[in-house]
C-alpha cells in the first residue's frame, strides 16, 4: 500500500513535469513583434536561415569584437591583442550606424547630407550596420580590384571580414578569436524589426503570418525583403573622360564643400592616415586644382574613382569610390569647391 502511493506521487509528479515541459515549449516561441530580430521573424516565417547563422550570442565576446573594430587590437582571455593593422582601423573606411533615413535608401546625395547632419563621414566603405542581416559581399566591380579573392567572401560573412582585414586594411590574418569576436559584435547589432521602419498594416502582417497558409507568410516574407539591403551594388566607371569633365563648372561648390569636408579631410587632414595633408586652406586647394587635368595619381578624378593601390614597403592606400558611393556629379561639386579655396 505504501509503495503503491508512492509510485502513485511519483507518476504524479513526472505527469506534472511533462506538462510543464510542453507548456514551457509552447511559450518559448515567442511573438513577433518591433523587438525580434529580423533573422528570427524571417525563420519563423519558413525563410532558410543565413549561411553564418549564430544560435549561441555571447555578450563579453561582442565587446571584445566592438574594440576590435574601432580600436584595431584587443585583449581576450589570457590572449594579448596584437594590432591588426599598423595603417588603419575598420572604422576609417566604414561607419557603424545608419547612414540615410530612410534604411533601404542608397542615394548619395541622402548619404551625404545624413553624414553632415549627424557628424558623421562619408566614407568609400558601405556602413557596417546590418552586416549581419547581408547574404552578399564585395558586389559587382570588386572582383575588378580583388580578383579571385572575392569569389570566397561573397557570400560568407566570415570570409568578407577576413579579406577586409587582411586586404582593405593592409593587415593581417584574424585570429579565431578575433573573427568570432567581430561575428558577435555583428550580431548583437543585427536588425530588428523596429530598424526597418514598417508600418502598421505591414507590422500587423508580419506579426501573425507566423501560423497562417505559405502564401501569406510569403507574402509577410517579402515585405521584409522591401524594407532592408540585402547587397550593396558597386561600380567603378574609371576616371572621367577629359573631354566629359567641366572642372566644376556645372558643380555646386556648397555641396562640394560638404564632401571635401566629411570625405577628403576625413582621412587626409593633419595627415592621419597619410603623408597627403589635405586642409581647408588655399595651399591644399591650389595642390588639387593643379592636378586636376589627365589621368595621374593626383587628379582628383582618377583618384577617386582608381584609389591607389598598396606597395610594398609603402601599404597605406586610398580606397576607390564607387558610382553607388559618390555621383560624377558630386565629383564636380567637389571640383567647383576646390576652384573655390584655390581662389581661382
Ligand atoms: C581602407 C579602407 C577599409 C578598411 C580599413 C576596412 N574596410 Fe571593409 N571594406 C572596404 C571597402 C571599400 C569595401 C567594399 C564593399 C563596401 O563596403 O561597399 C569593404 C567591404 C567590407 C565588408 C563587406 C561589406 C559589404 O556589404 O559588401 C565587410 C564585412 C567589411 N568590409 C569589414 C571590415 C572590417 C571588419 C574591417 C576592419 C578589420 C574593415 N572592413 C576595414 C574598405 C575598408
Ligand atoms: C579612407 C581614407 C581616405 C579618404 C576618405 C580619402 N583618401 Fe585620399 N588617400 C588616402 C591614402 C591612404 C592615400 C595614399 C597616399 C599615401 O601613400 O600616403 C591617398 C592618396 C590620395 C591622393 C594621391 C596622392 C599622391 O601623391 O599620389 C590624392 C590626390 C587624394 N588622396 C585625394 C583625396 C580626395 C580628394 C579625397 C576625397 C574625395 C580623398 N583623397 C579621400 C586616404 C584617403
Amino acid at each position: 500500500m505504501k509503495l503503491n502511493l508512492c509510485i502513485l506521487c511519483l507518476a504524479s509528479i513526472a505527469f506534472y513535469w511533462v506538462i510543464s515541459a510542453a507548456a514551457d515549449g509552447t511559450s518559448s516561441i515567442k511573438p513577433i513583434d518591433k523587438n525580434t530580430s529580423l533573422e528570427e521573424a524571417r525563420i519563423a516565417l519558413g525563410a532558410a536561415p543565413l549561411i553564418h547563422h549564430m544560435d549561441a550570442f555571447d555578450a563579453e565576446l561582442a565587446v571584445v569584437g566592438e574594440q576590435l573594430i574601432i580600436q584595431g587590437k584587443a585583449n581576450y582571455k589570457e590572449f594579448k591583442g596584437k594590432r591588426i593593422s599598423s595603417y588603419f582601423v575598420c572604422t576609417d573606411c566604414h561607419n557603424l550606424g545608419l547612414e540615410t533615413l530612410e534604411l533601404t535608401s542608397v542615394s548619395q546625395q541622402d548619404r551625404l547630407d545624413y553624414a553632415v547632419q549627424n557628424k558623421i563621414p562619408f566614407l568609400p566603405g558601405s556602413t557596417l550596420f546590418g552586416v549581419y542581416n547581408r547574404t552578399s559581399f564585395y558586389n559587382d566591380d570588386y572582383d575588378k580590384k580583388y580578383g579571385n579573392l572575392v569569389f570566397g567572401a561573397r557570400d560568407s560573412l566570415r570570409n568578407a571580414i577576413q579579406l577586409c582585414a587582411e586586404y582593405c586594411a593592409s593587415g593581417r590574418t584574424l585570429l579565431d578569436w578575433e573573427l568570432e569576436a567581430m561575428m558577435h559584435y555583428f550580431k548583437r547589432e543585427e536588425l530588428t524589426l523596429k530598424d526597418l521602419q514598417l508600418t502598421t498594416d505591414e507590422m500587423d502582417l508580419v506579426s501573425t503570418a507566423s501560423n497562417k497558409t505559405a502564401k501569406i507568410k510569403d507574402a509577410a516574407l517579402s515585405v521584409l525583403n522591401d524594407h532592408y539591403v540585402t547587397a550593396y551594388r558597386a561600380h567603378f566607371p574609371g576616371a572621367m573622360n577629359e573631354n566629359k569633365r567641366t572642372y566644376g563648372a556645372t558643380g555646386n561648390a556648397l555641396n562640394g564643400k560638404k564632401i571635401y569636408e566629411s570625405s577628403c579631410m576625413f582621412c587626409h587632414g593633419n595627415a592621419r592616415v597619410t603623408y597627403l595633408n589635405l586642409e581647408n586652406d588655399v595651399l591644399s586647394g591650389s595642390f588639387l586644382w593643379n592636378n586636376k587635368e589627365g589621368y595621374g595619381d593626383k587628379s582628383i578624378y582618377q583618384v577617386i574613382r582608381w584609389g591607389t593601390y598598396p606597395i610594398a614597403g609603402r601599404k597605406q592606400y586610398m580606397p576607390l569610390y564607387t558610382t553607388e558611393k559618390l555621383t560624377d556629379g558630386q565629383i564636380e561639386d567637389l571640383l567647383a569647391y576646390i576652384k573655390q579655396l584655390a581662389n581661382k
